[in-house]
């Protein structure tokens, strides 16, 4: 038996809604473009089957203006701000008390919503505002019980300036219309994280019955064409775990500044247009999120130190995505490089950082401090682990019972593992000793039984490389239908610095600076400045004016500010371009450009 040494409780909320069955949200609000301001009411309908006094409800920033019990005024009680946590709302209530209401605002520091003026949206037209919920930021605009351990469904009115179209995370509409009143369903009880609202001038495209794309109008057929495929997707996602349960999935592919890859909202994922590379090859993306619609949405992590059950299997799974849809050449060199990125991040981390186990503890501290490689990629290896020792068919026969019998519902980590230990491992004690689990998830660093995959592709990239090294003209390498994943590596494991010489003959020949691929872009700007390669500079401000995705700017500034003579260039490019980053990206790049 795997017991948590302390009782589950999620830390990250102040919220009693452990105790409060907190039934449905309805929500009501306007979002005013102008004032950057979310301002309306939530209902909660509650059963206090427990008696108790007070709902204590999580806020980040809000103004509070009233709050009704069952229609009655009450008095409520707003506590002072802790940080990353915000202020518990304090409502006294009754036994017998149905529903909660709440007049408030959102504030100028809310930490989920990004406004954009129409200059920082891909067609420059219309302004247009998105929300990031995860982990911990809904409550920056909806007064909620905001940890992953409590669902709820819920209704939503919204009204937008006309000409503009709102999305949430359920059923939604497909058009503009000219009230701009938009009406929202999510009948299946989801957790806060996954509250999610967009607003701007979209359109959409369908891709098959259930699957289509939403984005701006001069983005859409680009974009509907990248995700050709993704109804496919879908389908091989059940073939391997079980039903879609969610009714539609689209994807909306958002301005430039969204601050992260992707986002599992429920039934529309919220995606980076730097995936939109005009040649596929980034839609692995896209199978990591949909993924989520059984690891996370289906099965969710019950709090934020246990986040590796969301990420960890929702890698495994969109590897095993990949590998039915791409065969398994393809989705080995992902397995590769997300190896590379854990063994990158073990050494950062330090090898015997408890950040770098499985199981984290996350206490007082913001939890994103757990955004690392770790959950994803040691989680990714050790799911890896079980299906390579207990065999495929064992592990996914595994798996589509463990998504089965946890459907809807949280769980902790010591609980999946109980769950393995009775339902795959039982009495083999081989296996059990083969996979050494409390090492994985309760000890630091790689542990030696982690798995590779053959580097069938990669193989031939080294080669090449080596030939690069050895003076052979970048013309004459072996590179025709490489992907993406094939030139991250050619270049990922090119020596530190390579010569500005170098750097430009692999320039000429196959015109890096230049690149579509933001993941191939991003990693040459690296090296560009690494090696002083000047010529590769007005590209890179240009990346850097627009593009908002963190895992792309944190490494490039944090390249830049290795060196005097660079940091100077660092700290003028963000203060200009700092507006157009998402509060969360521009927290953590203070930390690295301004060291705030
Ligand atoms: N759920 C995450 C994004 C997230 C995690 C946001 C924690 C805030 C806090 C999402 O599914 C994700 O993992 N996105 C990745 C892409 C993926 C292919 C690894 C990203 O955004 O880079
Ligand atoms: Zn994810």
């Amino acid at each position: 038996m795997y017991v948590d040494s302390m009782v589950q409780k999620d830390v990250h909320t102040l919220s009693n809604a452990d105790v409060i069955e907190m039934q449905h949200l309805d929500l009501d609000i306007d979002v005013d473009m102008e004032k950057k301001q979310i301002n309306g009411f939530a209902v909660w309908k509650i059963n206090n089957r427990n008696k108790i006094h007070e709902l204590k409800l999580d806020t980040y920033d809000l103004t509070i203006d009233s709050v009704f019990v069952d229609n009655k005024s009450v008095t409520w009680k707003l506590d002072s701000q802790i940080k990353f946590l915000g202020s518990a709302l304090h409502i006294p209530i009754k036994d017998s008390s149905r529903f909660v209401k709440i007049h408030y605002k959102t504030g100028p520091d809310a930490r989920a919503l990004q406004w954009l003026a129409p200059d920082q949206t891909h067609d420059k037209r219309s302004p247009f505002l998105y929300t990031q919920s995860e982990s911990i930021y809904a409550r920056s605009w909806i007064p909620c019980p905001d940890g992953p351990g409590v669902r709820f469904t819920y209704i939503a009115r919204v009204e937008v300036p006309v000409g503009l179209m709102a999305l949430m995370s359920a059923e939604n509409a497909y058009e503009k219309n000219d009230s701009g009143i938009y009406t929202f369903k999510m009948d299946i009880p989801i957790p806060a994280y996954l509250m999610a609202l967009a607003v701007g001038d979209l359109t959409f495209k369908s891709i098959d019955e259930r699957t289509g794309v939403f984005a701006e109008p001069g983005m859409i057929d680009k974009a509907r064409w990248e995700f050709e495929n993704v109804g496919k997707m879908v389908n091989n996602a059940e073939q391997l775990y079980g039903p879609y349960r969610w009714g539609r999935y689209d994807v909306l592919v958002l301005p430039p500044g969204f601050p992260i890859g992707g986002m599992e909202n429920p039934r529309l994922t919220f995606c980076t247009p730097t995936i939109i590379a005009g040649d596929r090859s980034l839609v692995s993306l896209i199978a990591h999120e949909l993924a989520h619609s059984w690891s996370g949405n289906l099965v969710t992590n019950a709090t934020w130190d246990d986040f590796w059950l969301n990420e960890g299997f929702t890698d495994y799974f969109e590897r095993r995505i990949t590998e039915q849809m791409l065969g398994s050449s393809y989705s080995d060199m992902l397995w590769e490089l997300g190896y590379q990125d854990l063994v990158e991040n073990v050494n950062e981390l330090g090898p015997r950082s408890k950040d770098t186990w499985l199981k984290l503890d996350l206490k007082g501290r913001d939890p994103d401090d757990g955004l690392t490689d770790i959950p994803y990629e040691k989680g990714s290896h050790f799911l890896k682990l079980i299906e390579i020792s207990a065999g495929r068919d064992k592990f996914d026969r595994f798996l589509k019972r463990y998504f089965d019998d946890h459907a809807f519902k949280t769980i902790t980590t010591e609980a999946f593992l109980n769950y393995l230990d009775t339902g795959l491992i039982k009495d083999d004690t081989v296996l059990r000793k083969k996979l050494n689990i409390r090492e994985w998830v309760y000890g630091p660093g790689i542990p030696a039984n982690c798995p590779r995959v053959p580097q069938e592709r990669f193989s031939k990239v080294d080669d090449e490389r080596d030939r690069f090294l050895n003076d052979v003209p970048p013309l004459q390498l072996a590179t025709v239908n490489w992907t993406s994943h094939e030139w991250l590596h050619f270049l990922r494991k090119m020596p530190p610095a390579l010569s500005a010489n170098q750097m430009k003959s692999l320039d000429i020949a196959f015109n890096f600076t230049n690149t579509g691929n933001s993941e191939i872009a991003d990693l040459w700007f690296i090296m560009s400045v690494r090696a002083n390669y000047t010529f590769a500079y007005p590209a890179m401000e240009n990346f850097l004016s627009s593009v908002g995705r963190r895992k792309f700017l944190e490494p490039l500034y944090g390249e830049m500010v290795k060196n005097p003579k660079n940091a100077e260039m660092a700290k003028r490019l963000y203060e200009r371009f700092r507006k157009n980053y998402h509060p969360l990206a521009q927290e953590s790049l203070d930390k690295i450009v301004l060291k705030k």
